[in-house]
């Protein structure tokens, strides 16, 4: 047809192309270390206990599918609040955040992108260098430009946190900088109590505005410390954004369950952002699904079932601990050329390994290990049936 003859065939997704592909691809054995889903020790995605046990109470008390508000269904939104900074928290009790939920955390980033536009639609957006490419995608796609702010050190393989902060200096007032709140993806690499301080400080001096994409709470340290960054900003008093996701938490990938949530000043103000959020959600999407957030908000406000989804998402982080020690002791027996020590330091999912694009499309070429072209691995998805290819086919491309 006409009009499509001069549309040229969009690029693979960083990501979700290496997973079509490794779908496509017939050999046996192949191994996805690709995208951010955590499988468990048989290689299977969980569904969480806490999940099926409310999902089983939903299916005996249905509702009416009418549509939910554009903020989403108000008990979620207020769980959301409570697990992001407790029910005693002044910013909660004082009626200070404005939250609606969202499709995903990426919907969160969206309808954060599309509200920060109107209110400063000349600002630059900054974002991690490396960083989840979606976040680039998301913030050019509401109108903004796009740069980058030096983040990782590939010698210490930890943050470049001199460079960071003086890159943070030169930002002008009304700048938007999205950071990871916890478990940098992809690095791993996350900032210590100390800099995240001095880094709220400065924001604060500089009226920066900090958008933290929170995609892995609980993967690091645990549910509570890992909320530590958005804590440390909120004491700062400014306006802070803040994307949650609970498809990795509650292995609810699927169901796009996220919330967006921003610190404002008092219950008024309050009120005028919620109320802009609600108009930017109505012409996306008018208003959300309720299956994933009618689930998120049964386990959290239940205790039995909220003890066991703390446990079960401790078991995860832990998984994960025990497949970062076990991939590091093959890679450094089976070779001498790196210390692969440094995998064991990295927070979260993922292991930005140092294999550049050539080594990863040999991987994939040679071995059928799939991963992401940044050398982006995803240790989430190791487990004792896959590892060992899995560090042979590293070793073999070093
Ligand atoms: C990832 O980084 O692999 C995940 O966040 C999934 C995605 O949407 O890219």
């Amino acid at each position: 047809m006409k009009l499509f003859n001069e549309v040229p065939l969009a690029p693979d997704d960083a990501i979700l192309g290496v997973v079509e592909a490794y779908k496509k691809d017939p050999r046996d054995p192949k191994v996805n270390l690709s995208i951010g889903i955590y499988s468990d020790a048989n290689g299977q995605v969980p569904i969480l206990n806490a999940v099926k046990a409310a999902e089983k109470y939903l299916y005996e008390h249905p509702t009416p599918k009418v549509y939910l508000p554009m903020s989403g269904l108000g008990s979620y939104v207020d769980c959301v609040q409570k697990l992001l900074f407790t029910e005693d928290h002044a910013l909660y009790q004082e009626k200070r955040l404005a939250t609606v939920q969202s499709l995903g955390g990426t919907g969160a980033l969206k309808v954060g992108a599309d509200f920060l536009h109107t209110i400063v639609p000349n600002s630059t957006v900054y974002v991690s260098d490396p960083t989840w490419n979606n976040h680039i995608a998301i913030f050019e796609g509401a109108g903004f430009k796009v740069a980058r702010y030096p983040y990782f050190d590939p010698e210490t393989k930890g943050v470049a946190f001199d460079k960071f902060y003086q890159f943070m200096e030169t930002l002008p007032a009304n700048s938007i900088v999205i950071l990871h709140a916890c478990c940098h993806n992809p690095t791993g690499a996350d900032l210590t109590t100390e800099q995240w301080q001095k880094v709220a400080k400065l924001f604060k001096e500089r009226d920066l505005i900090p958008f933290l994409d929170m995609a892995y709470q609980g993967f690091s340290k645990g549910i509570r410390e890992d909320a530590e960054s958005i804590h440390i900003f909120a004491e700062q008093n400014i306006p802070v954004f803040i994307a949650t996701s609970f498809s990795k938490s509650f292995s609810l990938y699927s169901e796009r369950i996220g919330a967006l949530t921003v610190i404002t000043s008092d219950a008024k103000e309050q009120e005028r952002i919620t109320s802009q959020l609600k108009t930017m959600v109505r012409a996306i999407y008018s208003s959300p699904p309720s299956y994933g957030a009618q689930i998120v908000h049964y386990v959290l406000a239940d205790p039995t079932l909220r003890a066991s989804w703390e446990q079960e998402l401790a078991e995860m982080r832990d998984r994960i601990k025990d497949m970062r020690a076990k991939f590091v002791k093959l890679l450094n027996s089976k070779q001498d050329k790196i210390d692969f020590e440094f995998i064991n330091q990295q927070a979260g999912m993922f292991s930005y390994s140092g294999l550049n694009a050539d080594q990863v499309e040999k991987m994939k070429k040679d071995y059928a290990i799939y991963t992401v072209g940044s050398g982006r691995i995803c240790i989430a998805a190791l487990n004792d049936q896959n590892i060992e290819l899995a560090a042979d086919a590293v070793v073999n491309v070093l």
